[in-house]
């Protein structure tokens, strides 16, 4: 049997493009559904020899299925579809609004959480891996094998989720903010180096340090304390940086955790 994707929206197809294009599926091998048909036309379009389906028949050809809606979606999908899920599936949902444990009890299949990050795009950065209590070995085996292809992928808890998720999959939107902020703090301090050259610096060496750390092993602390000699210019940003930044960060951590939990969505067939 083949994988299924129900939902072609940023990450749907995201996923299908990336698996596909990695060759970790073959395209004549995954099937995708969508509510209408415009974006379902247009990855299909893109993709050569992508399957499409109507929901119903989607479930009855493949046996794993990535679920790649909006949280309040996965009700739909569960009022429409529910009939037709067995314990044949290995269901994959993608988001942290909904809990495994509630899924388990409204569908008989075996229940997994990935939540990407639109690094995968570019095959890179971390698939966070969650597995629900009926997963086999092999569903474990399988699907980290699967979002290998793409990515580095990290199996966590549950419970981890909503902070891992902030720095893998929100992580990209929260990362390319500094360096907007970065990039707009030096064009107003400077207003005679143009834009564009100033954003190449924040991303050129964005990609150098990225590359620094992960290449040399170096810790960020070591980074920091190779640039900044003590009493030296760098020295005297980073007081500055300490003195505002982290708390800054943990309101932000302190945010998304509260309103994850108030955008919670229950799962009652
Ligand atoms: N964006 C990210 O970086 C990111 C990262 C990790 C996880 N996520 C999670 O991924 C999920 C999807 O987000 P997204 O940004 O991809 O949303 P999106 O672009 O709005 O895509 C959702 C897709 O689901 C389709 N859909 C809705 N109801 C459906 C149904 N009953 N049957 C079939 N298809 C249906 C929609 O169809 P239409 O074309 O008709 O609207 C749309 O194409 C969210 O839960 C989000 O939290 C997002």
């Amino acid at each position: 049997l083949d994988v299924g994707f129900v939902g072609t929206g940023s990450m749907g197809s995201m996923l299908v493009r990336s698996l596909i294009g990695s060759r970790a599926l073959r395209a004549e091998r995954v099937v995708a559904s969508n509510r209408s048909a415009g974006r379902l036309n247009r990855l299909a379009e893109e993709v050569p020899g992508l399957r499409t389906a109507p929901l119903a028949d989607l479930f009855c050809q493949c046996d794993t299925v990535f679920l790649c809606v909006k949280p309040p979606d996965i009700l739909t999908v569960l009022a429409d579809a529910g009939r037709y899920i067995s314990e044949a599936h290995l269901l994959i949902v993608i988001t942290n609004s909904v809990d495994l444990a509630d899924l388990e009890a409204a569908v008989p299949a075996r229940l997994a959480k990935v939540i990407p990050s639109l690094t995968q795009t570019v095959g890179a950065g971390i698939a966070l891996l969650i597995f629900g209590s009926r997963c086999t070995e092999h569903d474990r085996s399988a699907l980290h094998r699967l979002l290998a292809h793409i990515s580095r992928p990290f199996i966590i808890d549950e419970s981890q989720a909503r902070i891992a998720s902030d720095l893998t999959s929100c992580g990209p939107a929260f990362l390319s903010h500094v360096y907007r902020a970065l990039a707009r703090a030096a064009g107003r301090c400077q207003p005679d180096l143009p834009p564009p050259v100033v954003e190449a610096m924040v991303l050129q060496t964005t990609v150098a340090t990225a590359r620094l750390l992960d290449e040399t092993g170096l810790s960020f602390d070591h980074v920091i304390e190779k640039v900044s000699t003590p009493g030296g210019i760098t020295a005297e940003g980073i007081k500055v940086l300490d003195q505002h930044l982290e708390s800054v960060w943990e309101e932000m951590i302190r945010t998304t955790v509260a309103k994850e939990h108030g955008k919670k969505v229950r799962v009652k067939l």
